[in-house]
């Protein structure tokens, strides 16, 4: 089979289409045949070798697939061969075929395209997983979606607004701003010529956001903060700016805040099933009715790994790429 390894050169990890082996399912597993496979910001630090697939996990990138199940491992119902379905994977989607724990496949919902429905695994859980689980968004609450124009933020305002909640959003430039606002957020925020600190207490009346969900990081880390309502809760789930950040405990103490971090790759097996059969039984539903739809802003076929990596290194793309083999 073709897949998109990373070959090391001077230092510099370089995407290459190789032929590989086919891989095989092992116990509670399935072999995927690949429809679409979603782009990451996780691929980018891959390819610099600076984010090591987990231990036993393909050595070729890849966290998110499309597809149709063609064989099942053991424990896993033969019935299941021929299933459309998107799974959430430790590595190695970028790819004609990919392995995958059944117990994190989804079937495809309703009305969605095979290929869009690549853009769906990562983006949802980790949407789901932060703000519901760890944030606890409430209907009525102010989120801010840090990043309502990427991947992961496109799906976090739909879903923030499905869930009840009033949204406000930061995009950068005019174009984006337009697009986050059709996605349904009520406020979205030129994050490159507006600040959004005075634009979530104008936007809240001075309440500020009771949820932060945060793809910035470090720098950030004072002015999400400071945008924090009483009791508000500040997620942070991306670090493009800095792993390292000044935080005033004082302001934390007198909004009675947190702030915490969580990663959805580094969780065990069942950690993941348990975020993957919430997402089946809360988001789907709202998936299949329109309410949360894959935002997909390129498709592009494998071979075009490294053009498909630099649309998100270069800002360029709004929700989603797939590579599509
Ligand atoms: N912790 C986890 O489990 C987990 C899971 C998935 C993803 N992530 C991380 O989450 C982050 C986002 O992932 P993604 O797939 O959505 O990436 P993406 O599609 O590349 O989106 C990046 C987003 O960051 C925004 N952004 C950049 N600079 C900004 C600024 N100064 N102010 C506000 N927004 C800014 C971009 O907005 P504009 O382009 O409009 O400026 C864009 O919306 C990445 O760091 C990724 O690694 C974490």
């Amino acid at each position: 089979m073709r897949a998109v390894t990373i070959a090391s050169q001077a230092g510099r990890g370089k995407l290459a289409l190789s032929h590989l082996n086919p891989p095989e399912p092992g116990t509670g597993e399935v072999l995927i045949e690949v429809a679409a496979s979603g782009v990451n910001r996780a691929d980018l630090l891959q390819r610099a070798g600076k984010y090591p697939p987990p231990p036993g996990a393909p050595e070729w990138p890849g966290l998110e697939v499309s597809g149709t199940i063609v064989s099942a491992g053991g424990g896993v119902s033969p019935r299941r061969v021929g299933e459309k379905v998107v799974a959430l994977l430790d590595g190695g989607g970028h790819a004609e075929l990919a392995v995958a724990r059944a117990a994190q496949t989804l079937p495809v919902p309703p009305g969605v395209d095979l290929v869009d429905a690549g853009a769906l695994p990562e983006a949802v859980c980790t949407a789901w997983t932060n703000l519901v689980d760890t944030a606890r968004v409430q209907p009525g609450e102010w989120v801010l979606v840090q990043g309502g124009s990427g991947g992961v933020g496109t799906v976090a305002v739909q879903l923030a607004r499905a869930l009840g909640a009033r949204v406000i959003a930061t995009a950068g430039g005019p174009e984006r701003v337009a697009q986050v606002r059709e996605l349904g957020a009520d406020v979205v925020v030129d994050h490159r010529r507006e600040d959004f600190v005075a634009a979530v207490r104008a936007a809240t009346a001075g309440h500020g956001a009771d949820v932060v969900l945060d793809v910035l990081g470090g720098r950030a880390l004072p002015d999400n903060v400071r945008a924090l309502a009483h009791g508000g809760r500040l997620v942070v789930i991306g670090l493009q700016q800095g792993r390292r950040g000044d935080l005033d405990l004082n302001a934390l103490m007198t909004k009675r805040a947190t702030v915490t971090g969580t990663m959805l790759r580094s969780r065990t097996p069942a950690e993941k099933a348990a975020v993957v059969a919430a997402v089946h039984e809360h988001v789907w539903p709202m998936v299949a009715d329109g309410r949360v739809r894959p935002v997909v802003h390129a498709r592009l076929p494998l071979g075009e790994a490294e053009a498909a990596l630099a649309m998100l290194e270069h800002g360029e793309a709004f929700g989603k790429v797939l590579l599509v083999p």
